[in-house]
């Protein structure tokens, strides 16, 4: 027999009064407050369910065309039970999702535009806290970047990493294994169908990339941040205690907008520079770098290129993960995730940062604990020394910044001069790229135009296809430079995020085939061996090359985007504008 249902009950007999945010919308006596709430009736809820009680947002960048994501509309309930449980009213509500497998030119093309309809979905609606699920590369950053400016009671929760690849008996990481597969079949190592049998091993669950990539680094990061629960970076999306874990998410933002703990009590300088040094100890992926930067532009929280590198020097790598080492994130779960790793680096982190538990990061790093030594290493037995994370050069090449991400370079060539072999686009160095090139082992690859305007979009293409010429030789690693990005999945001597991008008129514009230019990852310097004169007589001949064709969304990103060294946020977007909406109903 089904319960009985009483038709004549309607729940609250009077709007509720209460102080919450959220009362601006359903505790309004009137017309604003009677639509408001007779259109949550329309949902089948009483009005028990809007009595009072905190309203959480569940914003979730669920998406089958965010393969990564796509298990967040089931973990997406287990919050909604966690919220429920605590005492809140669950709305869940989708923001725009970005794939890095499917999204063309490039999903960094949109990931201000993620941020900027997140900001603005949560301002506009009556919610007192949100949950923001996440995974993929850039829905991350984005969701943290939305946190920030908007500045309402907030915590992020992250899809967790797919489980392991398997490939013919051994272990097989996303992005890392597929660059070393595509060139050993560019190579004529492996055959086609090894390469398919190979394509269908790697992926065996939902969940984001399960190297220490951007999603892996932004997950991490986020724990560092303090903005997500410790231990939600690591766990495999598949493990039943990441829903656990999802459920305590939900109950956490319910208690969030009780006690008000917003973001800009989170985000503080003392968080960012843990992030920085945890991104060295993880070995995280060079995006990192950008990102954080504009989530600190978006918190408000002054923190530059020099900040990073500095910090980061001192920090050697603990994790040992693909592509800097040999694990995965499966295995850096069962040996403590964040956490463990957190206490391994204990007073090297400010132990006071607040985090969304309500407690000091200090706290965790009490309880952290390491079960596997090989995975975590111990500060004094690293996998690489302090110094081998993303470094920050400058020079006449990069006056405004590049980055290299060390660990998963050859170390050969971090201290390299050779001489310059340069394409205008992407598209004319591909072209060629199997054809009999003037290339040897110490030439310095050089495409340009690819960075935030000139693209637009800045894509992952920076760990640049070695010339077929060079793989034949046996060659598996060159001095690459661009103003590009490379996936947080890639490796090799790869010169990234150059700034000024050459589409703007940066030094990069003026470099021609047979200069020679000199990399010194150690000095951090990135130098162009042509004498000033000669350099000033380029520019003056230099003409910016057309300005992108386009309208719309993209007119406006290469109007405001600003470069890599600001973390290409746009212009308009940097800093916190709180959670009130622009005017009142009426
Ligand atoms: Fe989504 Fe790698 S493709 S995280």
């Amino acid at each position: 027999m089904s319960p009985a249902v009483n038709l004549g009950s309607t729940g609250a007999a009077t709007p509720p009064q209460s102080p919450r945010r959220s009362a601006a919308w359903l505790g309004d006596g009137g017309k604003n407050g009677f639509i408001a709430r007779h259109h949550l009736r329309q949902s089948g809820l009483s009005g028990r369910q809007f009595d009072g009680r905190p309203v959480i947002g569940i914003a979730n960048s669920w998406s089958e065309l965010t393969p990564c994501n796509a298990h967040l509309r089931d973990l997406a309930n287990d919050v909604r039970r966690g919220i429920q449980q605590a005492g809140g009213l669950a709305l869940e509500f989708p923001f725009v999702s970005l794939g890095e497998p499917f999204m063309r030119p490039s999903t960094m093309l949109y990931r201000n535009l993620a941020a900027m309809e997140l900001e603005e979905l949560i301002r506009a609606n009556p919610l007192d806290a949100v949950v923001v699920l996440t995974g993929c590369d850039k829905t991350t950053p984005a969701g943290l970047m939305a946190m920030a400016s908007v500045d309402l009671p907030a915590i992020l929760l992250t899809g967790g990493p797919m489980l392991n690849g398997r490939f013919r008996g051994r272990s097989v990481g996303s992005g890392t294994d597929i660059w070393r597969m595509t060139e050993s079949l560019r190579a004529g190592e492996v055959t086609q169908a090894e390469f398919t049998e190979f394509e269908s091993s790697l992926n065996r669950s939902a969940g984001h990339c399960m190297t220490m990539g951007t999603a892996s680094t932004m997950a991490c990061l986020a724990e560092a941040l303090g903005m997500q629960l410790p231990g939600t970076a690591a766990l495999p999306a598949v493990d039943s205690r990441r829903r656990v874990l999802a459920e305590d998410t939900g109950a956490r933002s319910v208690q969030l907008a009780e006690e008000g703990l917003r973001p800009s009590h989170i985000l503080t300088r003392a968080a960012f520079e843990n992030a920085i040094k945890v991104n060295a100890a993880i070995g995280g992926s060079t995006n990192a770098i950008l990102h954080l930067l504009a989530i600190a532009g978006r918190a408000g929280v002054d923190v530059t290129l020099d900040d990073i590198d500095v910090l980061g020097r001192s920090v050697p790598l603990l994790v040992d993960l693909m592509p800097s080492g040999r694990f995965l994130m499966e295995e850096f779960a069962y040996a403590g995730g964040v956490p463990a790793l957190l206490s391994r680096l204990g007073d090297v982190l400010a132990r006071d940062a607040l985090t969304v538990t309500g407690r000091p990061i200090g706290d965790t790093i009490e309880v952290g604990r390491v079960d596997d030594a090989d995975v975590i290493r111990p500060i004094e037995d690293p996998v690489q020394a302090a110094g081998s994370g993303t470094a920050v050069l400058r020079g006449n090449l990069a006056p405004d910044g590049a980055v290299i991400k060390i660990s998963a370079a050859d170390p050969r060539l971090l201290s390299h001069e050779g001489p310059a072999l340069v394409f205008d686009s992407l598209e004319d160095y591909l072209a060629v790229i199997d054809d009999d090139l003037d290339v040897t082992a110490d030439t310095v690859l050089v495409v340009r135009n690819l960075g935030p305007r000139g693209y637009p979009g800045m894509p992952e293409v920076g760990n640049l296809p070695l010339p077929k010429k060079l793989l034949a030789q046996g060659v598996r690693d060159l001095v690459r430079i661009s103003d590009a990005r490379m996936s947080g999945t890639a490796y090799g001597a790869c010169v990234l995020h150059v700034s000024p991008e050459a589409a703007v008129g940066g030094p990069l514009a003026l470099v021609h085939t047979g200069d020679r230019i000199r990399l010194d990852a150690d000095a951090r310097r990135l130098d162009l061996l042509v004498r000033d004169d000669e350099l000033a007589t380029r520019r003056a001949e230099w003409t910016p090359p057309p300005a992108p064709a386009g309208s719309g969304w993209m007119r406006l990103y290469v109007d405001h985007v600003q470069q890599a060294d600001r973390g290409a946020d746009f212009d308009f977007l940097v800093g916190v504008r709180g959670d009130a909406p622009a005017k009142a109903a009426f």
